[in-house]
């Protein structure tokens, strides 16, 4: 017990991307175990929504080997290196799924149903891995990073990453997010982006929760950040 409010004091960088990435996941899976693969629309969907996850995959880990390794080799020597491996196996395991979900595209009949099958099995063992993969990240290496760095710092290392992002990048980060978090984490969000980003960046991403949250969720958000607005002016 007091290990956890200890370290839920910490600032933890892994939280919310690792949200998202779990989200997009679980939707991307079960939207290949139930999809028609004789169902031309749905097929094309189905298989944009696997190629869509497998970029995703690859810029997450990407980011992580640019931005979070070096920070943790640079103050505890090889504590990155096993995670660093298993991005290595990540990059051939997104190959994989890339090839077999243009193997699906290209067949016709049983053949693509057999294919499709196979997808889904594939995309499975991936997700399972990287759930796995995700959980050593937020307790192994916050371990380290919590004993290495000020929370400012692991805050800095987020900013610069966050940076680095490109239009799309920053677009599917904040489309699997957003309805991703607590209420309490989706209005910190958008409290520090109202500060720090271009007003339109704001807006822009303002108007795509309201598209993706309940209207409950979106309620609490709409009146949350009104009563920030009112703080802030007072
Ligand atoms: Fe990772």
């Amino acid at each position: 017990m007091q290990h956890s409010e200890q370290t839920a004091a910490r600032y933890d960088i892994y939280a919310r991307i690792h949200k998202a990435i779990r989200a997009m996941m679980s939707e991307t899976l079960t939207a290949v175990g139930r999809c028609d693969w004789h169902d031309r629309d749905e097929c094309a969907q189905t298989l944009a929504q696997v190629r869509d996850l497998a970029d995703f995959c690859f810029a997450h880990l990407t980011h992580e080997n640019q931005f979070l390794h070096p920070a943790m080799e640079a103050r505890a020597p090889t504590t990155s290196m096993a995670v660093a491996h298993e991005h290595v196996e990540h990059e051939a395991a997104i190959k994989r799924l890339r090839t077999q979900a243009a193997a699906v595209e290209m067949l016709n009949g049983d053949a693509r149903l057999a294919a499709g099958d196979a997808l889904y099995r594939m995309l499975a063992a991936f997700v399972g891995e990287n759930f796995l993969h995700m959980h050593d990240e937020e307790t192994r290496h916050n371990a380290v990073l919590w004993a290495t760095r000020s929370d400012a710092e692991i805050a800095g290392i987020e900013q610069a990453l966050v940076r680095s992002l490109t239009p799309v990048e920053n677009q599917q980060s904040m489309r699997w997010m957003i309805p991703a978090l607590t209420h309490h984490e989706r209005v910190a969000l958008f409290a520090g982006m109202r500060e720090h980003a271009p007003a339109p960046v704001f807006e822009g991403t303002l108007a795509m929760a309201r598209g993706l949250l309940s209207a409950a969720d979106w309620n609490k958000l709409d009146a949350a950040l009104q009563l920030d607005v009112e703080v802030d002016a007072a």
